[in-house]
């Protein structure tokens, strides 16, 4: 069965925590953003809030065994990734590891990691929440390391998130809903950590604003 038909039999029983419309080509448009940031089969690859595994399906079977990690608190979206969105056998070809822990902690994998992948997180991530994730991108990540990220750039009728809490569905809450974040305030952040964030566009699939951040190089620049 393909992967599409697949995501809008499950959709229709329980939502996935992402819209099963367009499964299959917004977890390939995921890998193509990676692809064209350099990722390779032996790149080690961190999925901060894998899901159900939209992006995750692509990475797996793409990278080499061993080399993909997802992080993912709601252990029941994680088991419908791994027993009925992976095919048979997958874990076992590809040996992802999986983490059900809820402060974005990418140490519990003891690996330094070439790309960070949250897609659709910062979307509903808390500013404390984004800047947790940065701190285990600069802590666990190679020097050369990418960290690919989507968000809502926030606007006039859209405000930037001040909140402390996550926003939207997740191991905690079945309330749906975006919050925005300002690109000024992900570059302040970023900066504070000799980090640079450019902006990559939006996606076609979704519509979501990609961001690359990557270590400040010597001369300041990417
Ligand atoms: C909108 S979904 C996106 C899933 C996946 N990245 C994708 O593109 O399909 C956001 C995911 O983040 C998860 N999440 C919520 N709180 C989290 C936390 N503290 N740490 C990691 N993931 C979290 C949710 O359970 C949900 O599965």
């Amino acid at each position: 069965m393909r992967l599409q038909q697949k995501a809008e039999i499950l959709g229709a029983k329980k939502f996935l925590g992402v819209p099963s419309v367009d499964f299959e080509t917004g977890g390939r448009e995921q890998l193509i953003y990676l692809l064209m940031a350099g990722l390779h089969p032996r790149s080690k690859v961190v999925d901060l809030g894998c899901g159900v595994l939209r992006g995750g399906y692509w990475l797996i079977h793409f990278l080499d065994p061993g080399c993909y990690c997802g992080i993912e608190p709601h252990a029941e979206r994680l088991q419908i990734g791994i027993k009925t969105i992976l095919e048979p056998g997958m874990m076992d070809v590809k040996r992802p590891r999986f983490d059900t822990n809820t402060r974005f902690d990418t140490s519990v994998f003891g690996e330094k990691f070439d790309f960070f992948l949250a897609y659709s997180v910062w979307t509903h991530a808390s500013k404390p929440q984004v800047q947790a994730m940065l701190d285990s991108f600069l802590r666990d990540s190679n020097e050369g390391g990418v960290f690919l990220a989507s968000y809502l750039p926030a606007s006039g009728e859209r405000p930037d998130y001040k909140g402390e809490a996550w926003t939207g569905t997740s191991h905690e809450s079945d309330v749906a809903g975006c919050i925005y974040h300002s690109f000024r305030w992900i570059t302040g952040e970023c900066e504070g950590r000799g980090l640079r964030a450019r902006e990559l566009g939006r996606d076609t699939t979704h519509g979501q604003s990609w961001i690359e951040i990557k270590r400040r190089g010597p001369d300041g620049g990417f």
